[in-house]
């Protein structure tokens, strides 16, 4: 049957970054035979103004059965007011909450076209090609005990790590497929020399990978020397998972391998569903960016480089998500920029619809 869509643009720049991605939607259908079932609806801000809830009840159902969800992004000043029960933020804490998404893909790939505008040397970016999976639904920003306690005549500070074995489990199986679809590597990383969770961290992603795993390669790293690693010689890597915390270090260093905000994708699986794809939701790392929207300057690579995310991971076309990762590799080596992405003087920034119409046409091209 034909594998189903559901977009929710949001606010700000979402919506216009996603005229750019539904053109690149409907290339698929047109010329690759690649036909979704697409369905659109509202989220954040925009939710709010017609239902008074950043996510409607039948919008999040809708969430939980289709293949795939493709988010623009949410919030803006209008909305920064509202009172925290309804803000824009909490329908997108609602979706990831309700799937379960516990598995955060955040890929640091470096297009060779930009790989002057990373902070580390050409060579060691240029064709980087890396996925951090972060475990997102635990961890020590959940753990309990946690809070500000009076002990003696001082306060004291308290957050818990607790991973149990079942949480482990669930986010290596989820790097080990991703890895099953890449380059077939997998580096966990944890601090099992000082920390008990990163003893069972250790424990659980070998178990498993020994179990059901066996033909990826697997090696353990502690999280310090990882950091390290992936500023000397990133590509190095294929694949890595960790946990919440080190995770949200390790992806937020990873971006900066890669340059603009507006080139950064990601995904957030859950559990498998009957097809045995997980439960997905697509989104750009950056927000609404309200001081560009409306501008026509919006960077929309993000957004498109997440439904070729999308293409890879929910629908099983990993060669067609590489023609689109060569489209937006052939614009940018042809020299177009949008406003974001100018470093050099002399160059004149293209439009949102202008970098999605090169795109397309890159496909067409190909
Ligand atoms: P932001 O990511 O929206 O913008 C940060 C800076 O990057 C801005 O200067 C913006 O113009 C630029 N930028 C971001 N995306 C771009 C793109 N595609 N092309 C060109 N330039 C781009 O983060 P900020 O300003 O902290 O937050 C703005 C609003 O977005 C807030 O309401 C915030 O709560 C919300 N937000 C939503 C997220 C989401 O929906 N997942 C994530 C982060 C923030
Ligand atoms: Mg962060």
């Amino acid at each position: 049957s034909t594998p189903s869509l559901l977009i929710l643009p949001g606010d700000g720049i979402g919506p216009e970054v996603m005229v750019e991605v539904r053109k690149v939607i409907d290339w698929f259908g047109a010329n690759r035979g690649l036909s979704f079932d697409v369905s659109e609806d509202l989220v954040g801000g925009a939710a709010y103004d017609k239902h008074g809830t950043p996510l409607h009840d039948d919008t999040m159902e809708k969430a939980q059965s289709v293949d795939a969800v493709l988010l623009g992004a949410v919030g803006g000043p209008k909305y920064d007011a509202l009172d925290f029960s309804v803000k824009p933020e909490r329908g997108l804490l609602r979706l990831r909450k309700e799937m379960d998404l516990y598995s955060n893909l955040r890929p640091a790939q470096c297009f060779d076209a930009l790989a002057d505008f990373s902070s580390l040397k050409r060579d060691v970016v240029a064709g980087l090609d890396i996925v951090i999976v972060r475990e997102l639904t635990s961890g020590i920003y959940f753990g309990e005990p946690r809070g500000i306690i009076q002990e003696g005549n001082e306060r004291v500070g308290i957050n818990t790590q607790r991973y149990t074995e079942s949480e482990i489990d669930r986010v290596a199986r989820s790097a080990f497929e991703l890895a099953r679809r890449r380059s077939n590597k997998v580096c966990s990383m944890e601090k099992a020399n000082v920390m008990e969770s990163g003893i069972l961290w250790r424990e659980v992603v070998q178990k498993v990978h020994d179990e059901d795993y066996s033909d990826v390669e697997l090696t353990h790293m502690y999280a310090d020397a990882g950091a390290m690693q992936l500023c000397r010689w990133p590509k190095q890597f294929d694949v890595i998972v960790t946990d919440n915390l080190f995770g949200d270090m390790l992806s937020d260093a990873a971006a900066m391998l890669t340059g603009s905000l507006g080139m950064l994708p990601s995904a957030s699986l859950g559990a498998p569903m009957a097809n045995g794809r997980p439960k997905a939701l697509y989104e750009p790392v950056h927000g609404s960016a309200p001081d560009i929207a409306g501008q026509g300057k919006a960077n929309p690579i993000a957004c498109i480089l997440s439904f070729a995310m999308a293409l890879r991971y929910s629908f099983d076309q990993g060669d067609e998500a590489a023609r689109l990762e060569q489209a937006v590799e052939k614009v940018l080596g042809d020299g177009l920029r949008t406003a974001d992405l100018l470093g050099e003087e002399g160059i004149e920034p293209v439009t949102t619809s202008q970098m999605g119409d090169a795109i397309v046409a890159a496909l067409t091209a190909s």
